[in-house]
């Protein structure tokens, strides 16, 4: 386990690429290994989750070749692979994977690292078995690892229980080989990645007012640039806003407004963001921040932005409510509980109330906290400490390379401090 020392900064400037966004990273992936024929990918995240899904689609026999960055994938038919599919820490590996190789003639395990094993998979087993599936879990009921025979499936009509677009992409992924129309019901929006791919590889998918209808479709092969990832750029816009004398840019940031709702909160709390979503580029500048209160039908559009946002409310003025927060209990780690203790233990006033986070603004001190393996909390620990009063020690800093290898690099760039 590594260990990270960060010290409190007196400015950050600088221009920043963030890394290709991580969910359509997995998406286009999997999408080129189905399609007959080479699509053309770059820009794809770096990170190790997007990494076990390249493994994932070379094993169930995907070409895959590399020059300069792009990625030529050669895909089509699907053969039985020889060992357990691994997809490491990744949730969206492991739901996607799970509804696309339902409707596919062969037998595969997949598993993933001790968080994924813990994360509830019923969610896509309960729909993709309504749709014909057979899944079986290994070990504990509705965990992985789980067992797939590929099955002849039958489309369904479902309406989502949970805002969540890891089940609605499960459920599309099997719609692709069902027979029949599949069409999902979302009662709160949720990233539109799948559909909007989807429909670019050529399947018959439409999407009004809540109501996703998909004809079962081979897709085409395709050419895509993976533009960069907001959940990432999402750290530096509250570095630049927190830190005084800052002024970062991030530059190609993917800008639909499913994943965009962390910029809303923050000029809501008086941030100076500028944000141009036909460019994608977001310029934040050192600004005096207040509470606000962020509600339960917000938080789809800024699921994983809740550390870094809980960070922002630290440094306001007041109290800032974050309510309707259940799902966070289910990511790599329990949010809600690893939020509150380590921006306690950098010296934040923080608690949580049923699915509510309460944050209230004031100094933050530094201190000694850990990751827990979540990549998330700890590049939010590391943009914390940037403002802390004494050098703060992230313990299990290694998690970051889940998604943002260079984030360091990217960091030291921004103080004046790289090499
Ligand atoms: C993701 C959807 C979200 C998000 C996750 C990536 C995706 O999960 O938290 O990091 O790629 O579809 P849920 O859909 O389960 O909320």
């Amino acid at each position: 386990m590594s260990a990270q020392e960060i010290e409190p900064i007196s400015s950050l400037t600088g221009k920043i690429n963030v890394p290709g966004d991580k969910s359509i990273s997995h998406r286009v992936l999997m999408l080129a290994a189905l399609a007959n024929g080479k699509s053309e990918i770059s820009g794809l995240s770096l990170g190790q989750d997007v990494q076990q899904t390249e493994s994932i689609i070379s094993a169930l026999g995907a070409k895959i070749e590399r020059k300069n960055g792009t990625l030529t994938i050669t895909g089509g038919e699907f053969q039985q692979p020889n060992s357990v599919l691994d997809v490491g820490n990744s949730g969206t590996g492991i739901r996607l994977f799970t509804g696309l190789l339902s409707g596919i003639p062969i037998q595969t395990t997949i598993n993933g690292d001790s968080s994924i094993q813990s994360r509830p998979m019923d969610r896509v087993i309960s729909p993709l078995q309504k749709m014909g599936a057979e899944i079986k879990s290994k070990g504990n009921k509705g965990y992985a690892p789980l067992e797939i025979t590929g099955k002849e499936l039958t489309g369904i009509e479902y309406e989502m229980p949970i805002p969540s677009a890891q089940v609605k992409s499960a459920i599309l992924f099997a719609g692709l080989s069902a027979q029949d129309t599949t069409t999902v019901i979302e009662s709160h929006a949720t990233r539109t990645h799948t559909e909007e791919l989807m429909a670019k590889c050529g399947i018959n998918i439409e999407s009004k007012q809540g109501r996703i209808i998909l004809r079962p479709s081979k897709p085409e092969p395709f050419k895509h640039y993976v533009e960069g990832d907001p959940s990432q750029a999402a750290f530096w816009a509250v570095g630049g806003v927190i830190v005084p004398h800052s002024h970062i840019e991030v530059e190609n940031v993917y800008s639909g407004t499913a994943r965009t709702g962390f910029i809303d909160v923050l000029h809501r709390m008086g941030a100076d963001i500028q944000h141009n979503p036909e460019t994608g580029t977001l310029v934040a500048r050192s600004s005096s921040l207040h509470a606000t209160k962020v509600e339960s039908h917000e938080i789809p559009s800024m699921i994983d932005e809740i550390p870094i946002l809980a960070v922002a409310a630290a440094c306001a003025e007041g109290t800032t409510v974050f309510e309707g927060l259940g799902e966070l209990k289910v990511k790599e780690t329990n949010r809600l509980e690893t939020i509150q203790s380590e921006l306690s233990r950098m010296g934040v006033t923080i608690r949580v109330e049923e699915d509510s986070l309460i944050v209230s603004g004031g100094s933050i001190t530094g201190g000694s906290v850990h990751s827990h393996g979540d990549h998330r909390i700890a590049m939010a620990s590391a943009i914390a400490a940037l403002v802390g009063e004494t050098t703060t020690q992230i313990n299990g800093w290694e998690a970051v390379s889940t998604s943002y290898p260079k984030f360091e690099e990217d960091l030291a760039s921004l103080t004046g401090k790289s090499t």
